[in-house]
């Protein structure tokens, strides 16, 4: 294989997987093109080449230097047939996705049906990548909402308020999971669990009578709005009760030790399994060491571990 092309969603970590990428087909003396804008780039056909240099100096930084973009014209039978013309026309022989599960539907696409040798790596905040343990950017998104997490606490306790925090997931509740746990929050309401918010109301009133006087519920956005789970505490409870929405800030910003490690092991992963004529995968770690998962089982929907965290929530706030 001569020619390699990357497209990219974003979150942190994408950039230092950007440069795994690039400086491992460079170490095989392969040329690679990065694709602007995602699969609405592939479609367009906005290709840069990419060298050892124009990755200096990305390592840390958050985003992705070939910025992206949905893509709908990309969900048309047309746009796929313009974004495998694009990959023919500038002799692309194999490309590397990184993104979270729509990146890698549409990875799954391009090589079952078109038969592009394709290989994804997982990096979403939401870390929703079925047989993926952990995806780039996961980490780097809860230490982020931990951070900020922290500094909210010192405002309940000291004004003995209720805060109720919202992070990001739209589908999944992996980020208020870790969020609650690692940040010691006494509730927490995820897309994959029914919730009563009336009964997190009463155990707030029950808390309250005997002198627990502040409490910090995590909400992910899928799940509820912050501020309609806070106009039922407040006015079931009475209680003072405040909202931050911690948005975008979860996606961004210089990606973890964590974030980065995995994005240079796989992303050099990715170009070995793509050489070695491997396709239609994903990569990952097992057991601390390099594999692959099929893509068509990574874009099912992820089971996580739920019950042990409420438990564990329950036991220890
Ligand atoms: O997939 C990651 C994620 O950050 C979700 O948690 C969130 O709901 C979604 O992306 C929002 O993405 P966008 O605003 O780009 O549609």
């Amino acid at each position: 294989m001569k020619k390699i092309g990357i497209l990219t969603r974003d979150c942190a970590g994408i950039n230092a997987a950007i440069r795994a990428v690039v400086r491992t087909a460079c170490h095989y003396n392969m040329e690679i093109l990065g694709i602007r804008r995602g699969y609405e780039g592939l479609v367009n056909g906005e290709l840069v080449k990419l060298d050892r240099l124009s990755v200096s100096g990305i390592l840390n930084r958050g985003g992705t230097i070939l910025k992206t973009d949905r893509s709908k014209k990309f969900h048309t039978e047309a746009g796929q047939e313009q974004a495998v013309q694009t990959l023919k026309e500038n002799n692309i022989e194999g490309l590397i996705v990184v993104g979270g599960n729509g990146s890698m539907t549409a990875a799954h696409i391009l090589a079952s049906k078109y038969n592009i040798p394709t290989i994804g790596i997982p990096a979403t905040i939401d870390n929703d990548i079925s047989d993926v343990e952990l995806t780039i950017g996961a980490d780097t998104a809860v230490n982020v909402a931990i951070e900020a997490l922290d500094k909210i606490r010192d405002t309940a306790t000291s004004l003995e308020r209720i805060f109720v925090v919202e992070v990001m997931g739209r589908d999944c509740g992996y980020i208020a999971l870790q969020v609650a746990l690692a940040g010691g929050c006494e509730e927490v309401m995820i897309p994959e669990k029914d919730f009563d918010v009336g009964k997190i109301c009463e155990e707030i009133s029950e808390g309250n009578k005997k002198g627990k006087i502040s409490w910090i519920v995590i909400v992910a956005e899928g799940r509820a709005k912050a501020d309609d789970v806070a106009q039922t505490i407040v006015l079931t409870t009475g209680l003072e009760t405040r909202v931050a929405v911690l948005g975008y800030i979860q996606r961004g910003g210089s990606p973890t030790a964590t974030d980065r490690i995995l994005a240079a092991r796989l992303g050099s992963h990715a170009v070995e399994v793509l050489r070695s004529g491997e396709t239609d995968k994903c990569v990952c770690l097992k057991g601390n060491r390099p594999d692959t998962v099929p893509l068509e089982k990574a874009i099912q929907p992820k089971q996580i571990e739920i019950e042990e965290y409420y438990r564990l929530i329950k036991i220890l706030t």
